[in-house]
């Protein structure tokens, strides 16, 4: 069986989890008010685990036998995830930030259904452990409100 729906699917999970990298590390620069510094660590602490995160979908990527995306413009074409805004108040951050993890997950869902379909448990593995990581990161900002 081809993985081509699999990889294709990957693609876009690499898409949206790199645009949300750079949202939060956006966030992270550019939040303010009384909650800075405790919204400042808090993204400095999801940017870095995306930060790991992209390469090891990249490399599962190469790993079924494509070229992993690696520019801006594709992966604005690919990604579900809107660009961030820098001037936004720290709550409608938080907010942002939530309903992306939700985003990610659903393009993290679609992979994992061809992922197992393949019975390809280690991209399986993978993909299920970035939606418990992006499950506990939704929990966490929407508690946050
Ligand atoms: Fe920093």
């Amino acid at each position: 069986m081809s993985n081509d729906n699999l990889t294709k699917a990957l693609k876009i999970v690499l898409a949206d989890s790199y645009a949300l990298y750079l949202k939060t590390h956006n966030y992270h620069w550019n939040v303010e008010g009384e909650r800075f510094f405790s919204l400042h660590n808090f993204f400095e602490v999801q940017y870095t685990e995306l930060a790991i995160a992209v390469d090891e979908i990249a490399e599962t990527i190469r790993q079924l036998g494509q070229k992993a995306p690696g520019s801006f413009k594709v992966f604005s074409e690919l990604t579900n995830i809107k660009d961030g805004n820098e001037n936004a108040n720290a709550g409608d951050m938080v907010n942002d930030l939530a309903k992306d993890q939700a985003i990610v997950m659903k393009s993290i869902s679609a992979a994992l259904n061809f992922a197992q379909e393949l019975e390809d448990e280690a991209t399986t593995g993978l993909l299920v452990d970035r939606l418990t990581i992006h499950r506990k990161t939704k929990w966490m900002l929407e508690s946050m409100k």
